[in-house]
């Protein structure tokens, strides 16, 4: 595997075709909804990926967001990581993945069982009835594609600045995936978290992140809290040399290919239908900045 920086062609949704199918598939059956470019960060992602099971991999800002699951599910030992804490991760995804806490208290015990009777209502029983019928959906949706129980791996909670990741030792994470999380830091901060990621990775391993590209510079969007960075900022801050090529010169007919797509533009969330403040004002699509992929490989030191 070799450093990289690409501008994320959206032509991957097609050619990728399967993969979208099953990430949209495990989405749905765990009531998770993409941002709206996710499925071609994800994508774009697991393309680079030189495997996933039995490898400990960093999921960096993580959220609740389907990369963890879905890796999880193939077999990979997922460190997700957050700032905001996840302690209180809903019962859904507990039942159906090995999920524990890095610390005593990244992971508070499953409310829904230890709350006993007194949790018990009405709303609890139904929603959790609702969880139940779609695993079973999606178990028996699983073993009609003949495909069988795949081997699954454990997702470990870790609500931490990734600036600061101390209970992690050096060298010792086989990837580091971060979707779309990366740009809610400041250049400046930025710099200090890709140096904490590559302290952690394993050498030769691979930090493949996504976040926003700006065609000329940087630039804050406030809708996301998100930045947008130049080519010159990305490679400056992920240490890329000017020797390893870019698409960044076709900036905007990937821009012009992006805001046509019909499966980004048909499939937003719901979420982008109750707001007017979300980059994707109630629901009306107008992207205003397109997504690029960063592979960095940690050399030898
Ligand atoms: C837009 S969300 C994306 C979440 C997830 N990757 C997904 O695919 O749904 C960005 C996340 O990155 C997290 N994040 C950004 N910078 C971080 C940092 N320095 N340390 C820890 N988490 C961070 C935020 O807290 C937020 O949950």
């Amino acid at each position: 595997m070799l450093d990289k920086i690409e501008i994320l062609p959206v032509s991957l949704l097609e050619s990728e075709s399967v993969k979208v199918g099953e990430l949209k598939k495990l989405a749905s059956s765990l009531k998770l909804e993409f941002g709206w470019h996710y499925l071609l960060d994800i994508t774009w992602i697991l393309r680079q990926l030189d495997g996933i099971e039995s490898k400990s991999i960093i999921d960096a800002g993580a959220g609740t967001g389907v990369m963890q699951w879905y890796l999880a599910e193939n077999g990979a030992r997922v460190i997700s990581v957050d700032r905001e804490s996840r302690a209180d991760l809903p019962p859904r995804f507990r039942r159906r993945f090995r999920v524990q806490g890095l610390r005593a208290d990244d992971l508070a015990a499953d409310y829904a069982s230890v709350r006993g009777m007194e949790g018990i209502n009405h709303r609890t029983i139904k929603a959790q009835t609702a969880d139940i019928v779609d695993l079973l959906k999606y178990k028996v949706n699983k073993l009609s594609n003949n495909k069988g129980d795949r081997k699954s791996g454990q997702v470990i909670i870790y609500n931490q600045d990734l600036v600061n990741l101390v209970d992690i030792a050096d060298d010792s994470i086989d990837a580091i995936v971060a979707i779309s999380s990366l740009e809610h830091n400041s250049p400046e901060g930025l710099g200090r978290v890709v140096a904490e990621l590559m302290r952690v990775l394993k050498p030769g391993c691979a930090l493949l992140a996504t976040l926003g590209a700006a065609r000329d510079s940087d630039w804050y969007h406030e809708p996301s809290k998100g930045w947008c960075y130049s080519e010159g900022t990305l490679r400056k801050i992920f240490h890329i040399s000017s020797e390893v090529s870019s698409n960044y010169d076709q900036y905007d007919q990937l821009f012009v290919e992006l805001q046509s797509s019909k499966e980004l533009r048909e499939n937003l969330a719901s979420f982008y239908y109750r707001s007017g403040d979300n980059g994707m004002p109630w629901g009306k699509w107008a992207p205003e900045y397109q997504p690029v992929g960063i592979c960095k490989i940690k050399g030898d030191i």
